[in-house]
């Protein structure tokens, strides 16, 4: 075992989209360390399918797409927020084209997809539907060849160092090869990534299970609306919880959602299978209760198929590999947890409520996506705060830390694995069953039951890695169930079923230290 203490100005936690990009912008400015628990590819923005939403088109203007986005919303969005991120958007993508990111193009015009809740064409991708691979490929190569940036594997971090409301660093583990770091930094930026990896069906990496949220609250950081947990209508079904994501472009393309009597039911819906997301998970949802199969199907057979086998390659081959073959078949699909909206609360400057601590992308929220999340907003979030995050943190002033904080060591205990595991897989079972696409309170009270009793009952050990995950795993779904349970009302994608309506008098902002002990 070797502990070691490291400088650096910016340190980067999450290799995602907002990692990425914060890491590299920072580096104009100062020495980046850039922590990632696993490899510099694994993370939810490299399976994004979906691509950027950003107003390119002379035909498109900026209005329609806050307007889209604020509807989607369902009233919750931070409207400041929403503009700042549809301006800037279009801005940063402008910035990763002029550094070479390669959209897909019609001749010499960018090629621009349709997702639901959209009223314009406005999505780019690269590589169809590989949008998420191709831009962190691209800026992974970017990372490799900035000399002040340090990328450190395979490190989890389990602990940030903030004293008297300023974070100063972080501790990780980097269990390869047994090594303690202390990391002293000026500005830490956590770009975590979600949680919906805590339930059964999702379409996010393992890895999604809301640590970043978890170091955040643990310093006493103000988390924000986690009952906003979104849940993507089309993803691949072959059984409970083997599953891919079924990219909403295919419906941009024009497919058919039929239920198991081969009717389309989104046909009463003004924007049909193109409607918001959580209207099309409600309606897949309210149908798999009158039949009796729990999916229902996309049907691409009336379009042109091999135009679409061509575009999205990966995705229909991975199909292929199901046995399916979208020319002949009907790709059977049902919702998964795809996104989470609640997170940090983050300014319109990505600043936590910790000096010297920043968020962005999903691991943060920054009022952007209200309610309801609009198709191909997060990549774009990701972009734009942390560019913002990191222009913040060279103009502020920040507070060196001392080297002076104890390690906390921590080990492998054998048999904790198979604990980890069977706390996910519990978690997943109950989050899925009670604090899915409806909830009620009931339902929310049995969760929150049983998480308590996993609480009590496992033998978790605080210097054990698995432990420590099995903590913080049942601690973000302890949280994520508290906050169902506090907001009365139904809105985008928290349904109530005992409380049917959008109430925003009676709705305050959960700010989740105000009503929870820090663990
Ligand atoms: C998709 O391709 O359907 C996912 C896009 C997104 O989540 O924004």
């Amino acid at each position: 075992m070797n502990n070691t203490i490291k400088h650096t100005d910016y340190l980067v936690v999450g290799s995602g989209l907002a990692g990425l990009c914060a890491a590299i912008h920072a580096s104009e400015f100062g020495a980046v360390t850039l922590v990632t628990k696993s490899r510099l590819s694994t993370s939810s923005s490299f399976w994004a399918q979906g691509g950027i939403a950003a107003v390119v088109d002379k035909k498109d203007s900026y209005n329609r797409h806050i307007n889209d986005t604020l509807e989607a919303g369902r009233g919750y969005c931070n409207q400041e927020a929403v503009e700042l991120l549809v301006r800037e958007g279009a801005e940063r993508v402008r910035d990763l084209i002029r550094l070479g990111m390669k959209f897909d193009r019609n001749g010499e015009e960018l090629q621009l997809g349709l997702e639901g809740g959209h009223s314009r064409r406005r999505i780019l991708h690269a590589n169809g539907a590989s949008t998420g691979k191709a831009l962190i490929d691209f800026l992974i190569t970017l990372i490799r060849a900035k000399k002040n940036i340090t990328v450190i594997e395979h490190a989890f971090v389990n602990n940030l160092v903030a004293q008297n409301g300023i974070c100063t660093g972080a501790h990780a583990w980097q269990y390869e090869d047994d090594t303690h770091i202390e990391f002293i930094s000026d500005y830490t930026i956590l770009a975590t990534g979600g949680y919906s990896g805590l339930y059964l069906r999702t379409t996010n990496p393992h890895t999604s299970t809301g640590d970043g949220l978890w170091l955040a609250y643990n310093a006493g950081a103000k988390l924000k609306d986690l009952e906003f947990v979104q849940f993507h209508p089309t993803a691949f079904y072959k059984n409970k919880s083997t599953t891919f994501l079924i990219s909403e472009a295919l419906r941009g393309e024009g497919g058919y959602l039929l239920n198991e009597r081969f009717e389309r039911f989104m046909e009463g819906y003004k924007q049909k299978e193109l409607s918001p997301r959580d209207v099309v998970s409600r309606e897949i949802l309210n149908q798999i209760d009158c039949q009796t199969s729990d999916h229902v199907y996309l049907d691409l057979r009336h379009l042109d198929v091999p135009k679409i086998k061509k575009r999205y390659q990966e995705m229909c081959e991975r199909l292929g590999k199901m046995g399916i073959d979208p020319a002949i078949d009907l790709i059977p699909v049902a919702p998964a947890a795809h996104y989470c909206i609640g997170g940090i609360e983050t300014d319109l400057n990505a600043r936590t409520s910790i000096s010297c601590l920043y968020a962005c992308g999903e691991v943060a929220n920054a009022g952007v996506h209200g309610a309801n999340r609009l198709a191909s907003n997060s990549l774009l979030e990701c972009l734009v705060f942390s560019k913002r995050a990191v222009d913040h943190a060279v103009t502020s002033g920040s507070q060196k830390g001392s080297d002076s904080n104890p390690f906390i060591k921590l080990n492998y205990l054998p048999k904790s694995k198979p604990l980890f595991q069977l706390v996910k897989k519990e978690l997943s079972n109950l989050l899925s069953c009670h604090v899915g696409i409806v909830r009620d309170e009931k339902g929310l009270h049995d969760a929150l039951e049983q998480i308590g009793r996993l609480q009590k009952s496992l033998p978790l050990n605080e210097y054990d890695y698995y432990s420590i995950r099995s903590k913080n795993a049942l601690k973000i779904a302890e949280l994520i169930t508290r906050s169902a349970l506090l907001r009365k009302e139904s809105r985008g994608v928290h349904q109530r079923m005992d409380f049917k309506d959008k109430n925003r008098s009676s709705v305050p902002i959960y700010h989740m230290n105000d009503h929870f002990e820090t663990v």
